[in-house]
């Protein structure tokens, strides 16, 4: 841990057995949080025992703790390969690359159409690897005969280069970029490299909440890229936030106090990693996937931070979830998402949000109406993140012949992760993504 975050440390370290009781007392969180008011019930633990009980491969199980990306993809016997790819701000990129899969072997004369994977907030790739099978969206896509890219957005440790050797990650002045710098120069050298590899000139993109905020924002300000995706499917997509995380929204509103404190607190680097860390008490990999903790405070955990789902959750997979989110960002990026939960707009990021009064000019709003690339949106009725109204608002920005489908996931709670993480994706979600995509149905 660098020096920088000993106050933060210290604070979390004072209010951290607190906080740890706070989830796993139901109660208090039931009166303070109704909106978040479910906590793993007794059925819930039962089921939480019987998923241990029925692990099929336990030494599986133990093995994919703490593997990255491209160890984990070769432990589960698929070829993978890492690509460099260079922003033309200078930050180097970690894409990983899944070029054929055992189920899908490369056939002279057959082309494999490439497609994107891009993770959320606070996230990496290994996001579409958390399950196994065919709710495994990487290895789904490569065994449906595509070839795959998963893509890590600078500053996760995937991602952590540059080519001027003092944008270190010490430097204040490499965190200083949020989703927008992502969607305007990571996204296009993302699409470059692909194309150039593939030669394909036009791909698919599946993004996950941040994943879609970034594609938006690049079809919106750089609209020449509209026709190089084939077609988008965004999932959960965090554009317009006016509803967001409402239990919390008293402090996201108060961001125009604290922005620049905020910033200088974290030197711009936001380490998502230590939270969980804290609340559990040990590393949450591997502490949430013994059973005993995985079936009390880790689902507690999860249930409070992402809301509940009880029917779609694989407890025993919390503790390579609580690995994955959250991982450390940019705090800048963290805020601007803040500013455009109190803003209602979908707008970049405001340097003047301190002082209001000072800033003769609001920062200029995204223009959904570029977008013409085919987007497939699916949202879940439960997601307390990117909330049905918000997605509704969403819909209504983006034109109507760039819209091809709208889909509410047929399931009762359906929340924000159950994206990467519910127990039936492939069914609810994905099956749907490959179909269109083997179809072509849209490009
Ligand atoms: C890509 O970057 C990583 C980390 O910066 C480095 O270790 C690796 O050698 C590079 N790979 C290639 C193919 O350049
Ligand atoms: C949960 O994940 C494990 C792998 O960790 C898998 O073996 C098991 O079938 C899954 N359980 C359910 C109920 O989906
Ligand atoms: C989730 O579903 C439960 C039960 O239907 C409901 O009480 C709760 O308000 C829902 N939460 C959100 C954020 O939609
Ligand atoms: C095309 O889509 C339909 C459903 O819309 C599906 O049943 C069929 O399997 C798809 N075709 C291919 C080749 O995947």
């Amino acid at each position: 841990m660098r020096p920088t975050l000993l106050p933060l440390q210290v604070l979390l370290s004072i209010f951290a057995p607190t906080l740890r009781q706070r989830f796993e007392e139901n109660a208090i969180w039931e009166k303070e949080y109704p909106e978040i008011s479910r906590a793993i019930s007794p059925n819930d633990r039962r089921e939480c025992h019987q998923q241990f009980k029925d692990l099929k491969d336990p030494q599986l199980h133990w093995d994919l703790i703490g593997l990255t990306i491209d160890q984990r993809l070769i432990r589960l016997g698929y070829p993978v390969e890492r690509i460099n790819v260079t922003t033309e701000d200078g930050y180097i990129l970690g894409l990983y690359r899944i070029p054929f899969s055992p189920k899908s072997p490369i056939v002279e004369g057959i082309v494999k159409k490439a497609v994107i994977l891009y993770h959320g907030l606070m996230a990496n790739g290994l996001s579409f690897l958390l399950q196994d099978g065919s709710r495994n969206l990487a290895m789904l896509l490569a065994d449906s005969g595509f070839d795959v890219y998963i893509a890590n957005a600078r500053g996760n440790s995937y991602s952590e280069g540059h080519v001027n050797p003092d944008m270190t990650l010490d430097n204040w002045e490499y965190w200083d970029f949020s989703f927008h710098e992502v969607g305007i120069f990571d996204l296009p050298a993302i699409i470059e490299t692909v194309t150039d590899i593939t030669k394909q000139e036009s791909m698919y993109y599946v993004g996950h909440s941040m994943g879609s905020t970034t594609l938006a924002v690049l079809l919106s300000e750089r609209p020449e890229y509209n026709r190089r995706i084939a077609t988008a499917f965004l999932l959960a997509p965090a554009i317009f936030l006016g509803h967001s995380w409402l239990y919390a929204q008293p402090f996201i509103k108060s961001v125009n106090y604290y922005q620049y404190t905020f910033n200088n607190f974290f030197a711009g680097r936001l380490e998502g990693e230590i939270l969980p860390e804290l609340l559990v008490g040990s590393v949450p990999a591997t502490r949430c996937s013994i059973e005993e903790y995985a079936c009390g405070i880790c689902s507690n955990l999860f249930f409070r931070q992402f809301g509940y789902d009880g029917p779609q959750i694989n407890y025993t997979k919390i503790g390579q979830f609580l690995e994955v989110y959250p991982v450390t960002s940019s705090s800048k990026a963290m805020l601007h998402f803040f500013q455009l939960i109190k803003t209602n707009k979908f707008c970049q990021y405001d340097d003047g949000f301190n002082e209001p009064r000072y800033s003769q000019r609001s920062p200029s709003c995204y223009n959904l109406e570029n977008i013409f690339s085919p987007l497939l949106i699916f949202w879940g009725s439960n997601d307390s993140t990117v909330k049905p109204q918000d997605v509704a608002k969403t819909v209504s920005h983006i034109p109507k012949t760039a819209l091809k489908e709208n889909i509410k996931v047929d399931s009762k709670y359906f929340i924000h992760m159950d994206f990467v993480f519910a127990k039936d994706a492939d069914i609810l979600v994905y099956k749907r993504i490959v179909d269109v995509m083997l179809n072509a149905t849209y490009g």
